[in-house]
């Protein structure tokens, strides 16, 4: 939630608090001729209530500045953050209505300087028929067909790869990072781990940063760096994909993202412009997130030393009915309950997308209140994820809840750690796959014990920089299935 720098802020606010605040008042006075806006404090001008909230987001309370609000307010509450007067929802029904609406009522809003990092044909920021064409087209490339007949192999074999590598202390947040783009790289345009992902990664990494620099960038440096080296990413890229085109002509296909893309997906063409900003808007979007769903899978595990044992019970229990260098195929990974428990599990407690930003195109109606057209709305999944009210002792990790009801407490719209409607995540399933092969690898050839020094608070509120150090030893000879 470090979505930019405050001290920038204050530059801004005399010039403009005279007038901002008029337009408050005017907004308030709105609000009592027949619209009745969602309760809550707009704050100071310009400012509204930002500072509280990052004051919040620096404790290790998950969720103060929301909690906080709902108990005064209730569910639905009104807010001014980031500069703009934002509704947030801690409702279940709200989310689901938000996210369903998408295109109707609300639609995505990203800062400018955001877009700018993306890419303007970035999936992301796409609208309309476009973005449906688009969305589907990643949808069926990550499908679960797909990922069972031709990605896991490439899963499996670039994990049990990265591992292979690893000597007794690692930084288990940057190896997860390590494996995380490789897949994607790997999936995207059919590279090999090297130098050049390698080069490239160190590049993506400033791209990374520049997201949580904003959105004042004229004042962050970060965020120079950031559009400078987004330009080398794009030009790398643009290479690869010139490249691809000429082979594609020639008539050499390759089944990979890149090949669906160039092939057209199903429509006219793409331009190299916009298939590079496609590309670049899925490593963005796959990157931090999975990374840090298996860093601190792992570190709930370690911490639960019943739940690790468990999980490493139904992992040996697959290797030894495989040869030792056996990659794992699509049954082994249907059967993996236990770890799926686990990784719901941790997506509940640790998702670093605490939720989602929209627009409202028009004046919409929830709950009995107005939310005025243009307003944002943050409809937020971690504030009903940590409900107790939904999840009993909602801020404990216990993978076991998942085990009884599979599903029938839990109905689809409590629990979406990937979003839902028209833009739910197309990597979900294959986000799952990547974790649970991580994890395979992890308990059946490792134990491990976190390095004392750099240990994770219990939730990533600010954006972490801790690495998770963990000191390693091995158990089989897996140096030779390379
Ligand atoms: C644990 C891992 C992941 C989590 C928690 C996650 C979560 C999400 C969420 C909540 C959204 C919805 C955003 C919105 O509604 O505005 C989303 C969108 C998206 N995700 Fe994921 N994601 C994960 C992994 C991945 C992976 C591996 C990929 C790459 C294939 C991916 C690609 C995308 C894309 C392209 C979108 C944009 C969809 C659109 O706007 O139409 N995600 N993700
Ligand atoms: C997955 O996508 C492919 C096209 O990429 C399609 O042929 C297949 O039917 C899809 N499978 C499922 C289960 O949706
Ligand atoms: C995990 O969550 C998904 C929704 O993202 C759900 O469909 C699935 O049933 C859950 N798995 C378990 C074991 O409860």
């Amino acid at each position: 939630m470090e979505l930019f720098q405050a001290s920038g802020l204050t530059c801004l606010l005399i010039p403009t608090a005279f007038f901002v605040t008029f337009v408050l008042l005017l907004l308030r006075a709105s609000g009592r001729r027949g619209r009745r806006l969602p309760p809550g404090n707009l704050g100071l001008p310009v400012i509204g209530e930002t500072l509280q909230l990052i004051a919040a987001y620096k404790t290790e309370n998950p969720e103060p500045f929301i909690d906080d609000r709902v108990r005064r307010f209730g569910a639905v509450f009104a807010t001014h953050v980031f500069g703009e007067p934002t509704v947030f929802s801690a409702d279940p029904e709200t989310n689901r209505f938000i996210l369903q609406n998408e295109g109707k009522l609300f639609e995505c809003s990203y800062p400018r300087s955001l877009c700018n990092l993306l890419g303007k044909h970035s999936l992301l920021l796409m609208k309309g028929s476009l973005h449906k064409r688009m969305h589907s087209l990643t949808m069926s490339f990550g499908n679960s067909s797909i990922i069972r007949d031709h990605l896991l192999v490439d899963i499996d074999r670039l994990i049990r790869l990265n591992l292979e590598s690893w000597s007794d202390r690692v930084l288990l947040m940057e190896e997860a990072k390590k494996i995380t783009f490789e897949l994607t790289l790997k999936q995207l345009m059919s590279f090999d781990p090297c130098d050049w992902t390698e080069s490239l990664r160190k590049e993506y990494v400033l791209v990374i940063e520049g997201f949580f620099s904003v959105p004042l960038p004229i004042f962050s440096t970060t965020y120079r760096r950031a559009i400078k080296a987004r330009t080398k990413v794009a030009e790398a890229l643009s290479l690869v994909v010139r490249q691809r085109r000429k082979q594609c002509e020639a008539g050499a296909r390759k089944k990979d993202m890149l090949g669906a893309l160039l092939d057209g997906g199903g429509g006219s063409g793409f331009s190299d412009e916009q298939i590079v900003d496609f590309l670049v808007a899925l490593l963005v979007a796959g990157y931090e997130t999975t990374s840090t769903i298996m860093t601190l899978a792992v570190k709930f595990l370690t911490e639960t030393p019943r739940a690790l044992a468990q999980l490493k019970e139904e992992h040996d229990k697959i290797r030894a009915g495989k040869y030792p260098c056996e990659g794992l195929d699509w049954n082994d990974y249907k059967s993996m309950p236990f770890t799926q428990c686990v990784i719901n599990e941790t997506l509940r407690v640790a998702n670093i997308i605490g939720g989602v930003f929209r627009r409202a195109m028009t004046d919409v109606n929830v709950k009995g209140y107005t939310i005025p057209k243009g307003w944002k709305v943050f409809a937020s999944f971690r504030a009903v994820h940590l409900d107790q009210d939904h999840f009993k002792e909602a801020r404990t990790f216990n993978p076991w809840r998942w085990q009884s009801n599979s599903g029938s407490t839990t109905p689809g719209n409590i629990f979406t750690p990937f979003g839902g409607g028209p833009r739910l995540c197309p990597g979900y399933e294959l986000a799952r796959v990547e974790i649970s092969v991580f994890l395979h690898h992890l308990v059946t050839r490792f134990s491990w014990e976190p390095a004392e020094e750099d240990k994770l608070v219990f939730f990533p509120t600010t954006r972490t920089q801790k690495r998770y150090p963990i000191y390693v030893r091995r158990h089989d000879a897996s140096g030779q299935c390379i």
